[in-house]
């Protein structure tokens, strides 16, 4: 077995379970850690779900899916994580909700435990503050859904000991995932690069410079994406959006992240995308 034997998720939401499921495809314990029995039970039947979708498209066997289900473990007490030597913080986006339960990890596990947080948009070098010893503090940014996408940003705090990111970088290597190292500056490099871009094409679309079914196209055959950026912004999501490039700008004062007008307008409409069936290619004619 190679380092990190033992993994502890904090959450099991949409990034814990998908992060846990692929930790324990490398063959590796895990235990994950939530709030009460009933949401361990429901990210348990969510990753037992994900599997049997696996089962059924031929890439895993029963046996395979049965034994990744035995090597995960729901934990709802922070002593369970106690000798876990890899902790991967993936709760709410919330600074006060982060600061308090990783200082309380930190506190029951061993003194070389290496302890990162999923965070997209917070500064990873000041939630290292909260942990004993931050130079064993890193960021690991996996992306959505965790099990189908390969780079993951291994985030190098002020704080972080290299070795800590060398660690890093070969476990992510283990678990099948292409890790990319990244300086702890807003949106991280895919973020930051995606941000703006997704901004000034609100921007054109509200410009008028093309249709949005146009602009999707022409990026799609242009470009050669897979996604065109209006159905990718409906995907993420135009509230989760605004807040991540809001935040980015807030930290910045970078005009590039300032979030266009229309996108307020929209997300102070409710129109949140695909999750609501209302957004840019979603209910098009009525998003001006
Ligand atoms: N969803 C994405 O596309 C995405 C992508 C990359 C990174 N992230 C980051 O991953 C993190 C989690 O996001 P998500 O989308 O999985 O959220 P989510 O709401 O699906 O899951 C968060 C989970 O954390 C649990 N939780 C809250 N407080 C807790 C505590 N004190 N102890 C244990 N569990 C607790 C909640 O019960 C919930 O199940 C966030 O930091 C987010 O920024 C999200």
């Amino acid at each position: 077995m190679s380092d990190f034997p033992h993994v502890a998720v904090l959450g099991f939401g949409t990034m814990g379970g998908g992060i846990a499921q692929v930790v324990a495809q490398s063959g590796r314990r895990v235990t994950v850690l939530e709030t009460s029995q009933e949401r361990v039970d429901a990210g348990l039947a969510a990753m037992s779900d994900f599997l049997a979708g696996g089962v059924r498209r031929g890439k895993l066997k029963e046996a395979e899916r049965e034994e990744v289900l035995g090597r995960v473990h729901g934990a709802t007490e922070v002593a369970q994580l106690a000798d876990c030597a890899l902790v991967i913080e993936a709760v709410t986006e919330r600074p006060d909700v982060k600061r308090e339960l990783l200082s309380a990890v930190a506190g029951v596990v061993g003194e070389d435990t290496v302890i990162t947080t999923n965070t997209s948009a917070l500064s990873v070098t000041g939630l290292a503050t909260a942990v004993s010893d931050p130079s064993r503090f890193a960021g690991l940014h996996f992306f959505n859904p965790a099990p189908l996408m390969r780079v993951v940003e291994v985030v190098r705090a002020l704080q972080t000991d290299p070795e800590v990111v060398r660690r890093l970088v070969a476990f992510t290597t283990s678990i099948g995932k292409d890790p990319v190292v990244v300086k702890d500056r807003p949106g991280f490099l895919v973020n930051r690069l995606l941000m703006p871009y997704l901004n000034d094409v609100i921007q054109a679309y509200d410009d008028e410079l093309a249709t949005a079914e146009d602009i999707d196209t022409a990026v799609r055959l242009g470009l050669g994406h897979r996604l065109g950026p209006l159905e990718l912004l409906d995907l993420i999501g135009l509230d989760v959006h605004r807040h991540a490039t809001l935040s980015a700008y807030e930290a910045t004062l970078d005009s590039r992240f300032a979030p266009p007008p229309l996108l307020a307008q929209m997300v102070a409409a409710g129109r949140h995308g695909a999750k609501n069936g209302s957004g840019f290619r979603t209910s098009q004619e009525e998003s001006r």
